[in-house]
């Protein structure tokens, strides 16, 4: 969908005058109590609402597109950032700022077309990527170094990051979420959110709920029971919600069981702001606004990024609804009370942007995405025997530095690292290392971040003589595999909002790797892909490496970990199909719609996402969730299962059996012995743990009772039935190392029941169904 559709002619007219610096900087005092930082975010935004007079109730809900060059059509208030998402003016007159409004989740995005130079920013690896470490200190630490990155460019509020569970591996979003799974995506989404709101810039979760296809995103109804949305999707964004405390949601394009995100009572009201008792405000999708009354009274805040719904909904649509009394005074008085709580609980007015730009430190951060990166790639293969670690005969990786001579192929990486499209792309520091790619307006351009893995291999290893190949001339790179000693070809494909994907690789890629593998059997595989991909050449190719979109340190990571200088430590957050048919939906749903057309996608895998589905359907997948390979080796032992206060705790060893330092990520997934839930087994909890060689850890995890539970939609209550467990310890879903037996006891809770350990202290700390050991230990 193109962000310049449907313009409506509409005067608007700035209600409230434009505060700047002083207005935010302001100290508390008699006049203005509310500015009092010792006062709680909820009686801050209680003070200074009962000092509102209603046409400055009105400016705080309303979202202008901050971005477009005024044409005859929409003038941006002049206040917006050139190319921003959005701008509210603030209150100057009661220490209330704007709010200056950017994406996204990947880092400070700029809106194409629309803006006279784009911000250089740093990108941090895809949503997958981080996912892939199943490390939440990374994930933290990247929200910071984004969020920092935000701050100082003039923004308060950042939109993202994005929980979506990845049900459809095509999606053309896939890539700035989590994967498929609710705990993993919702600690990752949470510990990233915690990350943005440190640096005192509010993140908003999206996109809420169920969007997950982008193929007729505004016009599908995703139709799924509540009690199996409550165990799967739901589960993410209420794990990232507990976790994460975001300041804002974003209410999504589609319909859930019919009716739009943005005006589902059920979904706003009653399972977001009731049950998981979220304090912040719902703001929504740009163009995801449909009404006044119904979203008013269904719970949404905000009206995102006018000019793109059809209508001012929450302009002079609302202060009419108000008069008439359709939309309660009060109701208005909620909204603007969510979104002072969350400035002030996030910290907007003790923190006051600058008036100009802030430096960067670059460097750092660019290593912050490095850091993230280099955890987040996936070893898929290593040898040509076996998918083996390194102790199998035929181990191909690590590159020995003594490699003496070593053709890359393809994928721009004498230049740089492809990013995924759209509103999260990020312009980066250097430029478009490939300019002139994709479509040049929205969702392109396709953007290459300058870190060049050509580059960086060269600098990993001196000795070695390194030639290129584009790739377009698959004789030439044929000619030249027979050359080298190893060849390394670099596939990607690109993916962007507003569009699906296919699986396989686009253009002649397919055909590239199996020639060049065909003329030397040591060829690697490097994907830089937005989600899974099939590989017809798999058994032809000597490793395979899943690098996701690598962000601005991408290229060095990728060749520390190719020579081995970073033990490879990414597991599959996301299965890899080994063809359509294992699909719930082997053909997309609502591609062959016509245009324009709504229509309906029956989510009859229920909770069973991902990995569930395919051992409920005893499909056997080319790479499972879970999964990924070292260059050293773990062994396991020592699984113990037990209750304690009624609470699973599952304690177990590892040990770096291998002759390098590694991390490991054991996995603990857990299933009724008698089944009765979606699937055999549900991932319960995990660690990510870096050992010495021969050195070992003894890990003890507490399991969320949610995920022993399931959601009873009658008594709006999760339910572990007493029966007994079995509780598995594994490298991916489906490589379990050990398993043993635990009985539970009955346990009920409502729907209101809430696990973070540390919801209300100061800080945050990884939950407790996740341990970290050394690694990522540097969270700012
Ligand atoms: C996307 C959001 C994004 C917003 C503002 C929408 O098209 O779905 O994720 O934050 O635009 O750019």
């Amino acid at each position: 969908m193109s962000l310049f559709r449907g313009l409506v002619v509409a005067s608007i007219v700035l209600a409230v005058s434009v505060p700047g610096r002083a207005a935010g900087a302001a100290a508390g005092g008699a006049a203005r109590p509310w500015l009092d930082p010792a006062l709680s975010p909820d009686a801050r935004a209680e003070l200074v609402l009962k000092s509102m007079t209603e046409t400055e109730k009105l400016a705080l809900v309303f979202d202008y597109f901050g971005s477009m060059k005024p044409n005859a059509s929409y003038r941006p208030p002049q206040a917006a950032r050139m190319g921003s998402a959005g701008y509210v003016p603030g209150v100057a007159r009661l220490g209330i700022p704007p709010q200056w409004i950017t994406d996204a989740s990947l880092g400070v995005a700029t809106q194409r077309e629309s803006a006279d130079a784009y911000r250089q920013r740093t990108a941090l690896p895809s949503g997958m990527a981080t996912a892939a470490t199943w490390n939440p200190l990374l994930a933290r630490r990247g929200g910071a170094m984004i969020g920092a990155e935000a701050y100082a460019s003039g923004f308060n509020v950042l939109l993202g990051p994005g929980v979506n569970l990845v049900r459809e591996p095509r999606g053309g979003r896939d890539f700035e979420y989590a994967g498929e799974d609710p705990l993993l995506a919702g600690t990752i989404a949470g510990a990233e959110i915690r990350g943005i709101q440190s640096q005192h810039v509010i993140a908003a979760l999206k996109h809420f709920a169920i969007n997950d296809q982008e193929t007729g995103r505004a016009l599908l109804s995703s139709d799924i029971d509540r009690a199996p949305a409550r165990q799967s999707d739901l589960l993410a964004f209420e794990l990232a919600v507990e976790q994460g405390e975001p300041g804002s949601v974003m209410c999504a394009y589609n319909r859930l069981n019919g009716v739009y995100s943005c005006e589902n009572r059920w979904l706003l009201q009653r399972v977001l702001k009731g049950d998981w008792g979220f304090k912040g405000y719902v703001m929504s999708d740009w163009g995801a606004a449909h009404s006044t009354e119904r979203a008013a009274l269904a719970g949404l805040d905000q009206e995102s990024g006018w000019i793109f719904d059809h209508e001012p909904y929450f302009g002079a649509a609302l202060k009419s609804a108000v008069a008439a009394g359709k939309v309660p005074l009060r109701r208005l008085d909620d909204m603007v009370r969510r979104i002072l709580r969350s400035m002030f609980a996030v910290g907007l007015m003790q923190h006051p942007l600058g008036e100009d730009p802030a430096p960067i430190d670059f460097d750092a951060d660019r290593h912050v995405a490095e850091a993230d990166e280099a955890e987040g790639i996936v070893l898929l293969k290593n040898g040509l025997e076996a998918r083996q670690g390194a102790g199998s005969t035929g181990a191909i990786l690590p590159l020995a530095r003594t490699t003496k001579r070593v053709l890359v192929v393809g994928g721009h990486a004498d230049r740089g690292v492809i990013s995924g499209g759209a509103s999260s792309t990020v312009f980066p520091v250097g430029g478009n290392a490939v300019p002139g790619l994709g479509p040049p307006g929205f969702p392109g351009p396709v953007v290459y971040l300058p870190s060049s893995p050509l580059a960086a291999l060269m600098g990993q290893s001196p000795v070695a003589r390194f030639r290129y190949q584009s790739g377009d001339d698959i004789e030439a790179a044929v000619r030249e595999a027979k050359w080298a000693d190893r060849v390394i070809v670099f596939a990607t494909q690109w993916a962007a909002e507003g569009e699906d994907v296919s699986l396989s690789l686009p253009g002649n890629q397919d055909k590239l790797i199996a020639a060049v593998a065909a003329a030397n059997p040591h060829t690697i595989v490097v994907l830089e892909t937005g989600g899974p991909v099939l590989m017809p050449w798999l058994r032809q190719v000597a490793a395979v490496l899943e690098t996701w979109y690598p962000g601005s340190g991408g290229g060095e990571a990728i060749a520390a970990v190719l020579f081995g200088a970073i033990d490879p430590s990414g597991h599959l957050p996301v299965t890899f199909p080994r063809a359509l048919d294992q699909l719930p939906y082997p053909k997309l749903p609502g591609a062959a719609v016509p245009a324009g057309r709504p229509f309906d996608v029956e989510y009859h895998a229920g909770a069973a996402v991902g990995y569930k589905w395919y051992e409920r359907h005893g499909l056997k997948p080319l790479f499972p969730f879970g999964y990924g390979l070292s260059y050293t080796r773990f062994d396991y032992s020592a699984l113990r299962a037990r209750a304690q206060n009624g609470r699973l705790v599952v304690s177990f060893k590892v040990t770096n059996a291998g002759g390098r330092a590694g991390a490991a990520v054991p996995q603990v997934y857990v299933g009724p012995k008698a089944g009765g839930w979606e699937a055999p087994k549900r991932l319960a909890g995990w660690s990510k743990v870096s050992l010495a060689p021969g050195a070992s850890a003894t890990l003890s995890i507490i399991v969320d009772p949610r995920l022993l539970a399931t959601f009873d939609e009658a008594s709006e209550s999760w339910h572990v039935a007493p029966a007994n467990y079995e509780v598995r310890l594994g490298v991916s879903a489906t490589d379990i190392k050990l398993t043993t037996e635990v009985r539970l006891s009955d346990w009920r809770h409502s729907a209101q029941w809430q696990g973070h350990a540390d919801r209300t202290a100061r800080g945050w700390r990884v939950p407790t169904y996740c341990r970290v050991i050394g690694s990522g230990r540097s969270a700012p």
